[in-house]
């Protein structure tokens, strides 16, 4: 959550750089953004309320800024509360992404100290303790570093910190926890929470870990142990990711690019992947037990993944939300297996969950779409989806990539990887033709139909069950429809209740031994009024509306996805909101 940008170096348009970074970022969190420069021996900030938008910055010419763009958690959304913050004497400003969890007795202490606070965040504790260090050792770029990690070291939680000093005319950060990367670029050095919003300076980056520092200069980027003070040989990556699959690419919005871009994905997974979901297959096949863990839409493909590795290769694999996960790795050891699903590699209820798991003796595996994330650098075995940057916060091609490591990794369980591979082919296809074909136009006239109604339902049994949580999850998140997915056998023991005339139910109808019973269900609730959308390869009376899909056998959960992709998309459009940017969400959960 939160997105920090910073640069030093050569060129003089630093607060247009940092400002063109945090709209790379935004999708980390919306409600502020601000900038800080330096200009004759103070900071000037410039920060607001809401969107980037096409907002330009104001702020003077300046070699180094710092910027962030905030999903808050203490403290209103007001310009006030909005980061950078200041310490008492302007000299120094503050950035931070995650909760200071001491931050009450911190702000006692400095306010008994007679420093005066502007804000009700956490966040400013650290402007002010920094103020206090750097006071106390000097103006130098070396003073500024070790002032940081004697403030970061007085910090409890999860954190990054980041710091623009007017002396030094510097950068200076820390991390816990939450991501921070460094950039080396030829005019200068930059820092990102994630490095897709530098890619356009670099591909050479330097993945911060646990606790440790960083100083920024001009020149280069030293690295730091926090604990001891000393410094570290920076480890520098080539990353495979290119600025140009960040754009949009001519799309109106990324969810529309991410969701056009499935075929390829697909199809490169099919192609690229197969080694990886060999290893994988042989972990689960050493394991002794096989646990599954995400969280939201990742959540929904580790079960998925449990239904696959089931039907496929008749294996037994537990599945976890990740943030409950950690209440029940207690009894995991040697001989384990958690594979964590994470697109962005960051998510703090997966990555501290899993840490425990492997504390325990556990193996760790990670699918994952981020070269270098935590998770990336946390795991013993790792399988890249490949599926390039995903920018809309609605996680769309990282899931079927997800669905499609899993699908190659049950057959190979199974000896059969190379039909996976050729199911996934088929699904490429297919959604591409459902993406150009009368069917997406089709969705978009059942959204007219229904995106007035306040509560839809989606029903789905075994493998589509997973299916038609992710499926009410994509309407909920961009259309604010409360969307709920449920196992088609649960209807009577309950939720029917809450049919009336007119619901509209989405039915998961593929050509497995599901189909009958779960067409009952659609019956059931057509009885009672509701509007019935099949999704399915055969249309059945229990339809209003039905959405055909080619049967692609356990590729089929892949293809069902499309559909509730799409209509989430032209619920969110019909009803006057930002498919990328939903409220009160951000792409990478980074705090608890
Ligand atoms: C999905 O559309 C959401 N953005 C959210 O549920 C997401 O899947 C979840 O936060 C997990 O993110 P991760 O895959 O990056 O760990």
């Amino acid at each position: 959550m939160c997105g920090i940008f910073g640069y030093v170096g050569a060129r003089s348009d630093a607060p247009g750089m940092v400002l063109h970074g945090l709209k790379q970022l935004e999708y980390r969190g919306y409600d502020s953004w601000g900038i800080a420069v330096p200009k004759d021996g103070k900071i000037v900030v410039e920060k607001r309320t809401g969107k980037i938008g096409q907002a330009e910055t104001t702020l003077p010419a300046s070699h180094v800024g710092l910027g962030h763009t905030r999903w808050a958690t203490h403290g209103g959304v007001t310009d006030q509360n909005a980061h950078p913050h200041l310490d008492c004497t302007g000299r120094l400003a503050i950035i931070h992404n995650g909760i200071v969890q001491n931050h009450r007795e911190l702000r006692r202490d400095l306010r008994d100290r007679g420093h005066t606070f502007v804000s009700e965040t956490d966040t400013e504790v650290v402007a002010h303790l920094l103020e206090e260090e750097c006071a106390r050792l000097g103006d130098s770029a070396e003073d500024l570093i070790q002032a940081v990690m004697t403030t970061f070291r007085q910090l409890k939680g999860l954190n990054a910190i980041a710091a623009l000093d007017v002396r030094s005319g510097c950068l200076a950060a820390a991390k816990n926890g939450s991501p921070m990367t460094l950039g080396w670029a030829t005019d200068g050095m930059l820092l990102a929470s994630d490095y897709a919003a530098l890619l356009e300076h670099t591909r050479q980056m330097t993945f911060l870990d646990e606790n440790q520092a960083a100083l920024l200069t001009p020149d280069g980027i030293a690295v730091y142990d926090v604990a001891t003070g000393q410094t570290i040989t920076p480890e520098i990556t080539e990353v495979s990711w290119s600025a140009e699959q960040a754009d949009l690419q001519g799309f109106p919005d990324f969810m529309s690019k991410e969701i056009h871009e499935q075929p390829h994905v697909l199809r490169r997974i099919a192609r690229e992947r197969l080694d990886d979901a060999r290893a994988l297959a042989g972990l689960i096949r050493e394991a002794n037990e096989t646990h599954l863990v995400g969280c939201g839409t990742a959540a929904h493909a580790a079960m998925a993944g449990q239904y696959l590795l089931a039907r496929v290769a008749g294996r037994r694999a537990f599945y976890a939300n990740g943030s409950e996960f950690g209440y029940l790795e207690k009894f995991l050891g040697p001989g384990a297996l958690a594979i964590a699903l994470s697109q962005s590699g960051e998510t703090i209820d997966v990555i501290d969950s899993v840490r425990g798991a492997k504390r325990r003796g556990a193996t760790l595996a990670a699918v994952t779409n981020v070269e270098g994330s935590t998770l990336y650098r946390l795991a013993d075995h790792v399988v890249l989806l490949g599926a390039g940057p995903e920018r809309c916060v609605l996680a769309t091609k990282s899931f079927t990539a997800k669905l499609a490591v899993l699908l190659l990794t049950a057959y190979a369980l199974d000896g059969r990887i190379e039909q996976a591979a050729d199911l996934l082919e088929q699904a490429a296809t297919e959604i591409e033709a459902m993406l150009s074909d009368w069917r997406r136009d089709y969705i978009r006239q059942i959204a007219d139909q229904i995106y007035l109604r306040e509560h839809m339902y989606i029903i789905g049994r075994g493998p589509s069950y997973p299916m038609a949580l992710e499926t009410a999850l994509k309407i909920k998140e961009v259309s604010y429809v409360h969307a709920e997915g449920f196992a088609g056998g649960e209807l009577k023991h309950g939720v029917i209740a809450l049919i009336e005339p007119g619901s509209p139910c989405i039915a998961l109808a593929p050509n497995d031994e599901t189909r009958d019973d779960l067409l009952s269900g659609a019956m059931e609730v057509r009885a009672r009024g509701a509007t019935v959308i099949g999704i399915g390869p055969r249309e059945d009376d229990a339809f209003d509306f039905h959405v055909p899909h080619a049967d692609l056998s356990e590729a089929s959960s892949i293809v069902q996805a499309i559909p509730g992709q799409l209509l989430g998309y032209y619920l969110a459009l019909l009803r006057g909101h930002d498919p990328d940017k939903p409220r009160n969400l951000a792409k990478s959960v980074t705090v608890k």
